[in-house]
């Protein structure tokens, strides 16, 4: 291949996603395996604009596909929002000699990205990694799947005292701008009433849904509540419901960051190393300035303007199945 790039630059930025390690792991393989030096930027942006970067060999990312977390730490760094921050980031890039940057995160980390690329030029490309799974240009981002399976896991064993005591369980799921993971956990777990950010219910309806189960003689509920749902948290909602409705025993559980951590499955840890793979072909062979995606299980390039301000639309037929499957 032939290309003007030798240096690599490599980081995690935004909120960590299981499977980040597999996908560093694969961009430092991938590069070390085309013969080019390949660099680790310690917190993201954060350890760009302090210079905090260390060479990276094929072993420094030995036993690390099967972990968690990201062995490069992360942050959502304000002072790269300002052009002083991000002249020092570049300062420190040419320090170091690199001269070309793969990003792993989420919205956050490509709007800095391509202000960066347009600022300064750095053939960059983003991979994504966030466990909301609210990336246009991508079906799946890596820690979606990982998080998703947490909060089904959750889910059934909060379903086991919810049937035991006949009670009303309003479980929040994370997803600040995205019901993804509250969607497809919902399905899997079995609930009575999903609320997402996309949707529009309103609580007459959710109220109705839930007499409508209490006319067929369901005892026990679970609902699931995307944390930005429009109608409130599972906090808000539980109160909502209890000033309406004294039949109903009601608890809450907040599943938080527990979905955050924990063994990448199967399905991110090949989703990650097929995008680090990617993401390296991709900066070689001038797809710089993209996100890599994966549609229809094969590997895509999005050019940054058709990402950054762009959501990743829910699926209206898994909101369907949903409604269908919830009566
Ligand atoms: O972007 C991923 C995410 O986990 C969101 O679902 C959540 O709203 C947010 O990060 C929480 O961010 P922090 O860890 O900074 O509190």
């Amino acid at each position: 291949m032939e290309t003007n790039i030798s240096k690599i630059g490599v980081f995690t930025s935004g909120g960590d996603a299981p499977g980040m390690n597999a996908a560093i792991r694969a961009v430092v393989r991938t590069s070390i395996y085309y013969k080019k030096e390949v660099f680790g930027i310690t917190q993201g942006y954060e350890g760009m604009i302090a210079g905090d970067i260390v060479k990276l060999g094929t072993r420094s990312v030995g036993n690390i596909l099967q972990r968690g977390g990201t062995i490069l730490k992360t942050a959502r760094s304000l002072e790269f929002k300002t052009k002083e921050g991000r002249k020092k980031a570049y300062d420190n890039l040419k320090k170091s000699g690199i001269d070309s940057l793969v990003a792993i995160g989420g919205d956050g980390t490509f709007t800095g990205l391509t202000v960066f690329y347009e600022e300064f030029g750095v053939p960059s490309i983003c991979i994504p990694g966030t466990i909301d799974n609210d990336i246009a240009g991508t079906d799946y981002t890596i820690g979606f799947d990982t998080a998703s399976n947490t909060a089904v896991d959750a889910i059934d064993k909060i379903r086991d005292t919810a049937i035991s005591h006949n009670r009303l369980f309003f479980i929040e799921v994370m997803g600040r701008n995205s019901g993804y993971i509250a969607l497809n956990s919902g399905i899997a777990g079995g609930a009575v009433a999903i609320i997402i950010p996309e949707d529009n219910i309103t609580i007459e309806e959710l109220f109705a849904k839930l007499d409508e189960g209490g006319k067929t003689n369901k005892k026990s509920s679970l609902i699931v509540v995307a944390e930005g749902s429009k109608l409130g948290g599972a906090m808000d909602l539980a109160k909502k419901f209890s000033e309406r409705n004294n039949y109903f025993d009601i608890k809450v559980t907040i599943l938080g960051h527990l979905q955050r951590g924990g063994t990448p499955t199967y399905f991110d840890r090949v989703l990650a190393s097929k995008m680090g793979v990617a993401a390296v072909e991709g900066l070689l062979n001038g797809k710089q300035g993209t996100m890599v995606g994966i549609r229809d299980n094969k590997i895509v390039y999005n050019p940054f303007a058709t990402i950054v301000n762009h959501v990743h639309d829910i699926d209206n037929e898994m909101l369907r199945i949903a409604k269908i499957l919830s009566i």
